[in-house]
């Protein structure tokens, strides 16, 4: 079989060689933990289930849904805007569902690039952000976030022949893999230099909810002039224990909204009714179960900061995110050190490197085990790892 270029050319999976270790391990008897994958361990709201369960029993979501999503669904994600951000969008032209985040950062490729054309891709970042637009024959140039900018990217900082070439950026606040927040006026300055540059900025919020301290995460539409260069997607896998369920929105510029739900029209074919309604019932019903589960990830992001700084590292507090992104110690790299924990410990934690060149000198870990199971794991790197 001739596979095409555009497959071949995907990027290896890099945690391959951690997988084959595991395999072996787990096939030894040896109990492992995975602090390795970003899937929440709490179960979806009941309120939200219940919706699910009522709207699958009827015979009107039994058929092909619309790719614009129901009228009801875009009010409830505007209704959500207009509460959670104090931002007006319009839910006629400014809103559709997708399929999940991941979906959308995929696809979104294919209504910006033409051959050859660049995606600034936030490096280290989702490998989405990469794999999306090689998929579009496009190509993917790292924007690395810088440490001592809190992670920020220096906009002023890219090559004048890349600048050129690009049409479009990924940016993530909550940030994964590295915790990170926004602080200042990242995003009016994000909107300035789109609008310079002549860049479509696709904000991925997949994680808006989930913070800590107090902290608020903003969303990009509330930069003036935001919904004129880009638009934020907008995901319920993270905030309402969802991922399953493949549920978010597309929100934000009129032009790429219409020019997404144009290629989703040859696609797929719309969101199942019945996640439908329980979208509309995660955004407009009660919110306690959001704010509940920020509070037990902070709890457990600070039993692991603590372990982790017992033994030497130097874990810093995220505000936000299910993750911590920590220096590995002198001497190692991000894969040889995700290695040691494994064979000492028996726990996964993922090499920075799988996230990109700036994620190199980094591993992270994430909150999104059982209590019992991360204090095991803490317990298990606390007495096994030496340094
Ligand atoms: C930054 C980021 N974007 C998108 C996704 C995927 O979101 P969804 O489940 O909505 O596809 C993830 C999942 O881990 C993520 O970390």
């Amino acid at each position: 079989m001739r596979l095409s270029q555009r497959v071949q050319s995907l990027p290896p999976y890099l945690f391959a060689e951690i997988e084959r270790k595991v395999a072996a391990r787990r096939a030894a008897g040896v109990d492992i933990i995975s602090l390795g994958i970003g899937d929440p361990d709490m179960p979806t709201p009941p309120h939200i289930v219940a919706a699910l369960q009522c709207a699958a029993a009827d015979p009107a979501n039994h058929q092909y849904p619309s790719n614009r999503g129901s009228e009801a669904f875009r009010d409830a994600v505007a209704g959500y805007y207009r509460r959670r951000f104090n931002v007006d969008v319009d839910p006629e032209t400014e809103v559709i569902p997708l399929l999940g985040a991941k979906e959308g950062v995929a696809h979104v490729c294919l209504a910006l690039l033409d051959q050859r054309d660049v995606c600034l891709a936030a490096d280290p970042g989702y490998p989405v952000y990469t794999s999306g637009p090689l998929l579009a024959d496009g190509a993917a140039v790292p924007l690395p976030l810088r440490p001592e900018l809190g992670f920020q990217p220096d906009l002023d900082d890219i090559e004048p022949s890349v600048l050129a070439k690009a049409k479009m950026m990924f940016v993530s606040y909550p940030n994964n893999p590295t915790g990170a927040v926004i602080e200042d006026d990242f995003f009016a300055r994000v909107v300035t230099f789109a609008r310079e540059h002549d860049i479509a900025v696709i904000h991925d919020n997949a994680y808006a909810d989930i913070t800590f301290d107090g902290y608020v995460a903003p969303s990009f539409l509330q930069a003036p002039g935001a919904r004129e260069v880009g638009v934020e997607f907008f995901s319920l896998s993270k905030s309402y224990n969802m991922t399953g369920w493949r549920a978010g929105a597309i929100v934000g510029s009129p032009e790429l909204v219409d020019a997404f739900w144009r290629l989703k029209t040859n696609m797929d074919s719309g969101m199942f009714g019945a996640v439908q309604a329980a979208t509309i019932e995660a955004l407009s019903g009660p919110q306690d179960s959001v704010g509940e589960m920020c509070r037990v990830y902070q709890r457990r992001r600070d039993l692991l900061v603590g372990a982790l700084r017992r033994i030497g590292l130097r874990a810093p507090t995220p505000k936000g995110t299910i993750y911590l992104w920590v220096p590995v110690p002198e001497g190692y790299t991000s894969g040889s050190f995700a290695g040691l924990v494994l064979e000492q410990a028996d726990v996964i934690v993922s090499p920075g490197a799988a996230y990109g060149p700036s994620g190199e000198g980094y591993v992270r870990l994430s909150l999104t085990v059982p209590d019992a199971r991360l204090e095991e794991a803490v317990h298990r790197i606390e007495e096994r790892v030496h340094l």
